[in-house]
């Protein structure tokens, strides 16, 4: 089985490697937003999208299939090592031998749009783990050094933007501290969100369930 990185959204950023093994591909599965990215280059495979409740059904009939020889291409959002881990796992626990090929991710774009770069920044994603605590904090910690500048990938829709800044300043951030929101990079509907964490706390605009939460430090030796 091999898993394909399709990108943040725009299809023209699917990498030739990607499309190569979507196209040669007999089966391909995904959830419907992530196939829709690449509708139209799946060639003659047969197509099944998936979503949270049947993905371990869809999952099996693909391990099935590549069992009797067929090429299997499970594809993921952006690049398959940010924030994928629960499907990489999945695909895992089905193959002897998983072939990986990255994508662009979402994060690179927020890189690009807000200038900064990833070995500056930390990473941090309230997707996968319950505990949230730990992030929040190392969110407020980080902010409060000022020596990184963080990437943050909220999660939909029980902890948005708003709440993630309200959350930071009682727990003791700056309320001036800058703080960028894009959302659906790539996609003809981005929108940027420039501000503090004071002026995002009362927010009321619903956010897209696409939004990456950018905090640049704000140091002498920031760029
Ligand atoms: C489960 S994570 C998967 C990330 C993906 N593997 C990647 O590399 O972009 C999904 C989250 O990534 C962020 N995201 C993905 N694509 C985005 C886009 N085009 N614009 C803004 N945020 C995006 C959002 O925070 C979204 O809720």
């Amino acid at each position: 089985m091999t898993v394909v990185g399709v990108g943040p959204g725009d299809p023209n950023m699917l990498t030739l490697k990607g499309r190569e093994a979507i196209e040669g591909a007999d089966l391909v599965v995904g959830f419907k937003t992530v196939l829709d990215v690449v509708a139209g280059r799946t060639g003659r495979a047969e197509v099944r999208p998936m979503a949270y409740r049947d993905q371990e059904a869809v999952l099996d009939y693909a391990q099935e299939q590549a069992r009797q020889g067929k090429r299997c291409v499970v594809c993921v959002w952006g690049d398959l090592n940010v924030s994928a881990k629960e499907l990489l796992n999945r695909v895992r626990r089905r193959a002897e031998s998983v072939e990986l090929i990255p994508g662009v991710s979402s994060i690179q774009f927020a890189c690009a749009r807000a200038g900064i770069s990833l070995e500056e920044s930390l990473f941090l994603t309230l997707h996968q783990r319950w505990d949230r605590g730990s992030e929040l904090g190392e969110l407020v910690d980080t902010l409060n050094r000022d020596r990184r500048n963080v990437i943050l990938l909220p999660r939909p829709f029980d902890f948005m933007p708003p709440a993630i800044a309200a959350n930071a300043i009682t727990d003791g951030a700056d309320p001036s501290h800058p703080v960028v929101v894009f959302q659906r990079l790539t996609l003809p509907d981005e929108q940027r969100w420039d501000g503090t964490l004071a002026q995002l706390a009362p927010v009321t605009d619903e956010f897209s369930d696409l939004s990456i939460m950018v905090f640049p430090r704000t140091g002498d030796d920031a760029d």
